[in-house]
């Protein structure tokens, strides 16, 4: 098949690198030329493991990109996915200028793709916004008519950041969300993913379009509603001097709860669980709900890095003095420090007057937070970071951090406030942990 996508993001590179994967061919459209440039030379725009690989194996060959919508007709796209961004307004609401854009500019040229080509959205849309927003956008420019002339998909993504071509490639589930057309566009998102149906037993949601778009919500507020709930169970566990991972552990054993995303600590980042969460509660409240649970669990989100700053202030006053910060990117194995728990970190201690010095064992994450915090010091080791230290909190669960261990001698007040469970208790340090003892 000849798939378009629009985007090339994290999502829509990934998408693009794996359907190219499935045998299909793939035109990518971006707006910005360094991508284009970057992609048709078969490199990543985004750090993501397997990536590169594949873009290195298809680029020129079967995988092309390109600035200009025109060149989805020469190239004859059957089928064309929306994976543009889809930022927060200052409300939580979805700002949708991007997506309904991006859906113009591609209405220019719709009419001239050959048959009933199938507009996808990729991108996370609050419920209704493929039907109001995407379709009369393509509906628009084209002069076209939603299922009589095209037809128009929603098809959700579930893909992990540090994973997302092995969950691409392995999914959990497939969600096909179509308008009422005879089944034209449901057909045309089955010949997409024909590969992985035929060799996997995947099962696959065919539903509506507005469904589509709430499933994808409803799993990201699930389980970070989840992380919500394990790191309040977290904080009740510290209070009496239990260790929540031993408790997670067994209630984990419960197959209705499962033991995935139960590790309590400093809570959620990255671009997805905070921006939907977010984005659910403010579209409910729109229709007149006000989902108080989902906002709890926002709430507890916000509150876990506050606790660290807590514990740390219960051992040291850190005005004037260096303070270590381990961890920068939102979760392991990423250079995205989008919304990550290091942000606010570093924002309390900023207020505390605190000298601040960062590692994180991925540099391109330390460059991302630079752009942000100029004026902290970010350092290329631990051991110079925690030299001289009269704290050090340690925001994400990178590997290596566990690890550490006489590094912490070099500190000048050995206080280890440690928000992700990787270092060990031992004498000769004063070690809190967020959850745990
Ligand atoms: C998430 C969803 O998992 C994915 O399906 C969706 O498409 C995008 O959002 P991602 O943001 O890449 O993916 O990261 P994920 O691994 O889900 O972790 C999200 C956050 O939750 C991280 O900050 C992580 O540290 C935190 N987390 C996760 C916990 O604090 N505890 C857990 O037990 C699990």
């Amino acid at each position: 098949m000849n798939i378009g996508i629009v985007g090339s993001g994290y999502v829509g590179t990934t998408v693009a690198a794996c359907l190219a994967d499935f045998g299909h061919e793939v035109m990518t459209v971006d707006v910005d030329e360094s991508t284009v440039t970057a992609l048709n030379e078969g490199e990543a725009p985004v750090s993501e493991p397997d990536l590169g690989g594949l873009l290195d194996r298809y680029a020129g060959s079967t995988l092309w990109a390109t600035t200009d919508y025109d060149d989805l007709v020469d190239f004859g796209a059957e089928v064309v996915f929306l994976a543009l961004p889809t930022p927060a307004n200052e409300d939580g609401s979805i700002d949708t200028t991007y997506v309904e854009a991006g859906a113009e500019a591609l209405g220019e040229v719709l009419g001239d793709l050959d048959g009933y080509p199938t507009v996808v959205v990729k991108s996370t849309v609050t419920p209704g916004t493929t039907e109001d927003v995407v379709g009369p956008a393509l509906e628009r420019t084209s002069g076209l008519r939603v299922a009589e002339d095209f037809g128009l998909a929603m098809n959700p993504e579930f893909l992990r950041e540090g994973s997302a071509v092995a969950d691409f490639q392995n999914p959990d589930k497939l969600v096909f969300g179509t308008s009422d057309d005879g089944d034209r566009a449901l057909d045309a998102l089955e010949a997409v993913y024909a590969p992985i149906l035929d060799a996997q037993d995947v099962p696959v949601v065919r539903t509506g379009l507005r469904e589509a778009e709430l499933i994808k919500y409803a799993n990201n507020a699930f389980l970070a509603a989840k992380v919500s709930l394990i790191n309040d169970i977290g904080n009740i566990c510290k209070e009496f001097g239990v260790d929540a991972y031993e408790v997670a552990d067994a209630i984990g054993l419960d197959d209705r709860i499962s033991e995935q995303f139960l590790r309590s600590g400093a809570g959620w980042g990255g671009s997805c669980f905070p921006k939907d969460v977010s984005a659910i509660v403010a579209a409910a409240r729109e229709q007149g709900y006000d989902p108080e649970l989902l906002q709890a669990a926002i709430d507890v989100n916000d509150r876990q890095p506050q606790r660290m700053l807590d514990l740390m202030d219960q051992h040291v006053d850190v005005e004037g003095e260096r303070v270590a910060v381990l961890g920068l990117a939102f979760k392991p194995h990423t250079d995205d420090v989008r919304n990550s728990r290091a942000i606010p970190i570093v924002e309390g201690l900023q207020e505390r007057g605190a000298d601040i010095i960062a590692y994180d064992p991925n540099p391109a994450a330390a460059d991302n937070m630079r752009e942000r915090f100029p004026d902290v010091e970010y350092l290329a080791s631990p051991s110079p970071t925690l030299s001289g230290a009269h704290a050090v909190l340690i925001v994400t669960d990178w590997p290596e951090f566990s690890d550490l261990d006489r590094e912490f001698d070099l500190m000048s007040e050995r206080v280890v406030i440690d928000g992700r469970r990787v270092v060990d208790r031992r004498e000769g340090i004063t070690y809190e942990g967020l959850t745990w003892e």
